[in-house]
């Protein structure tokens, strides 16, 4: 899989469909949804319509991200419109275990979300039960953000972890990534990077996508 993860919550939405052609012919192979309610952060993006409608066009797995106050109640409806993967934070409220049971029985997978001040600790009970972590090396709310150094030594951290306990749980990092830190980020254990402003802010998306993975060593096999 494309560990490259682009996150369209920094485009010009009005050239949503070419960009995504640009990542289809790009060998992308997933697309990032940020999904935002204006409670759980300052922003609102937008919603199952729109993960519908690229489904509906494109052959693009979809990763959505729910960064919502209420996960329980949007879950049916991000896994009606074709969601692939989804993950939620654990500063939720709602009950992660019951989060988790709806998107793993309804054949999706899922993922657990931590914010950058949030202990690394509170995954361990959910370890079994999930597919992917997510740790934000940002707070979450916008795109364009600062990489926050620290994010670093959280992954290698995790991927210890991960490692000592056999998981298969693959380990994603979302916000402020650029060419600079994505290679740091992949020695310190990640596996999928989440980018958005710096695939965007270029004419010529092949050759950032190139730079990319260059940068990540990686080659489709
Ligand atoms: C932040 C989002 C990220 C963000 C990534 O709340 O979860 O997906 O949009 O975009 P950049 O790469 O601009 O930080
Ligand atoms: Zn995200």
């Amino acid at each position: 899989m494309n560990p490259i993860f682009p996150s369209i919550l920094s485009t010009n939405f009005f050239n949503l469909q070419a960009k995504l052609s640009e990542f289809e012919k790009n060998r992308i192979d997933f697309i990032h949804l940020d999904i935002m309610d204006g409670h759980f952060v300052d922003n609102i993006s937008f919603g199952p319509a729109l993960a519908r409608a690229i489904k509906g066009k494109f052959p693009f797995s979809l990763d959505v991200h729910l960064m919502v106050s209420n996960p329980a109640k949007m879950l049916s409806h991000f896994i009606e419109s074709g969601a692939d993967w989804l993950s939620f934070h654990v500063e939720t409220d709602d009950d992660c275990n019951d989060l988790i049971g709806v998107i793993k029985k309804n054949g999706r997978r899922a993922g657990l979300v931590l914010n950058p001040d949030t202990p690394l600790e509170r995954v361990q009970p959910f370890l079994k039960m999930i597919d992917y972590i997510l740790l934000m090396s940002v707070f979450p709310g916008f795109g364009g953000q600062k990489f926050i150094t620290a994010t670093l030594e959280r992954v290698r951290q995790l991927k210890k972890k991960l490692l000592s306990q056999q998981s298969p749980c693959l380990l994603q990092v979302d916000g402020g990534i650029t060419l600079e830190n994505v290679s740091l980020l992949k020695e310190a254990g990640a596996d999928l990077f989440v980018i958005g402003t710096h695939l965007f802010n270029t004419d010529n998306i092949e050759e950032k996508i190139g730079q990319f993975l260059n940068r990540l060593q990686w080659s489709q096999s």
